[in-house]
């Protein structure tokens, strides 16, 4: 792909205004699953980084916790649900085939007649999403966009899989995308937001190579292989990993995703404060960050509490990176995610003010300790 490309985010200016979190109580750690596997602590730890990861009690589905983080982003940007015009749902882990679990997390919510549809492009679902958020509110089609990155992968893990089982977690994540400086609710300029220093979402590079189709799948219950009892016994309802080439696949397309959306903006390497990578292997980051030649510090990473939650793991960290105080008005962040199709996408933006409905309640807002999200990222039920 050629770096020249699209042109960096044009229209009006577009940023993030709200941030949510929910994951699931219950916590799995590895040596709950070297029960019942053929697999170790130690295993997991060295070649994956994990520790342990959230799973959804039974009975609750992915627009279940999209919901609850949902809610927490619009409170969180301080804007009413019905001023929301479209939500959207990145998600590998769907309530069903039909209708958008979208649909489900829009209407619990609140938002009206809002649009709503899901994004289907693997663990790149989140940026993808973002991409179409950013694209429609800078075109001026849309004013305010919910995106929420929703994930139970434990319903389509083969847990007999030990591959893929131990990589794995739940959870959700959810943004506001709008404006830059709309208030909070309506859309209209605010005097008492400050978006000084923040130009927004600055741009995207997303792309995808059908050619790795088979190496990360869920063979059987589409329109390909649809189910059928022999489909269910041979388990071709859960996933599947080419591990090895994935990895491969994933420290290589990292770096290259990255280069392109520095140069189409027109920033550099070392002007990154923040790289907010897609979670899905320690060593696979690690090996990323030495190709791109990026401080360590610079990195922020959950999963060894959350595992791999997909189309979550971007939001999710956004949330506990600005709980630990890390992410402030102006830094510039890269956001990168990769998974099947294959497909990969980054972001890069200049973070702006969000929290302000939390601010209007009276909680600390960003770079003021968070204790709100805190909680958020925490996930843990009130
Ligand atoms: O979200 C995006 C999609 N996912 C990814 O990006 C994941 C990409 N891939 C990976 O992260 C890594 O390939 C894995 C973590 C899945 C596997 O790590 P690896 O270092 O590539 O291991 P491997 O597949 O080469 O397997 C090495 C050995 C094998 O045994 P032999 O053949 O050497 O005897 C495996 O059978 O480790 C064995 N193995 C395990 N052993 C203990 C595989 N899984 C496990 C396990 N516990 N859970």
């Amino acid at each position: 792909m050629s770096a020249s490309g699209p042109a960096p985010l044009s229209g009006r200016p577009v940023t993030i205004t709200g941030l949510g979190a929910h994951v699931p109580a219950k916590v799995v750690t590895n040596d709950d699953l070297a029960k019942v596997l053929d697999t170790s602590d130690e295993w997991i730890r060295q070649r994956t980084g994990i520790r342990e990861r959230r799973v959804a009690e039974a009975g609750l589905s992915s627009s279940d916790l999209g919901i609850t983080a949902a809610r927490e982003a619009l409170a969180d940007a301080g804007v009413s649900a019905s001023s929301i015009d479209l939500v959207i749902t990145a998600t590998i882990s769907p309530d069903r085939m039909m209708p958008a679990t979208a649909a489900r997390i829009a209407h619990d919510c609140g938002c009206g007649n809002a649009g709503a549809y899901d994004v289907s492009a693997g663990c790149t679902g989140f940026v993808y999403a973002l991409a179409m958020a950013a694209g429609a509110v800078a075109s001026g089609l849309h004013n305010q966009v919910l995106v929420v990155g929703a994930e139970t992968i434990s319903r389509i893990i083969d847990w007999e899989d030990r591959s893929t089982a131990i990589l794995f977690g739940d959870g959700a994540g959810a943004v506001v995308v709008s404006v830059c400086g709309s208030s909070p609710g309506f859309g209209v300029a605010h005097s008492s937001l400050d978006t000084r220093g923040s130009g927004g979402i600055l741009g995207f590079d997303l792309g995808g190579d059908g050619a790795g189709e088979e190496l990360l799948l869920i063979p059987a219950g589409g329109s390909r292989l649809p189910a059928s009892c022999a489909t269910v016994e041979a388990r071709q309802h859960f996933m599947k990993m080419n591990g090895r080439e994935v990895y491969k696949f994933a420290t290589r397309v990292i770096a290259q995703s990255a280069g392109r959306v520095l140069e189409r903006c027109g920033r550099e390497m070392d002007e990154i404060d923040l790289f907010v990578p897609h979670q899905a292997n320690l060593r696979i980051i690690d090996a990323a960050v030495e190709k791109l030649g990026m401080a360590k510090e610079k990195v922020y990473t959950n999963l060894q509490e959350y595992g791999n939650t997909s189309c979550a793991s971007i939001p999710l960290c956004l949330c506990g990176a600005r709980a630990e105080g890390r992410l402030h008005q102006g830094d510039l962040i890269l956001l990168m995610g990769f998974g099947a199709g294959l497909t990969w996408g980054s972001c890069l933006m200049e973070w702006g003010q969000t929290g302000m409905g939390r601010a209007g309640r009276g909680h600390a807002s960003e770079g003021e300790g968070g204790a709100g999200n805190t909680r958020a990222a925490d996930g843990r039920r009130d």
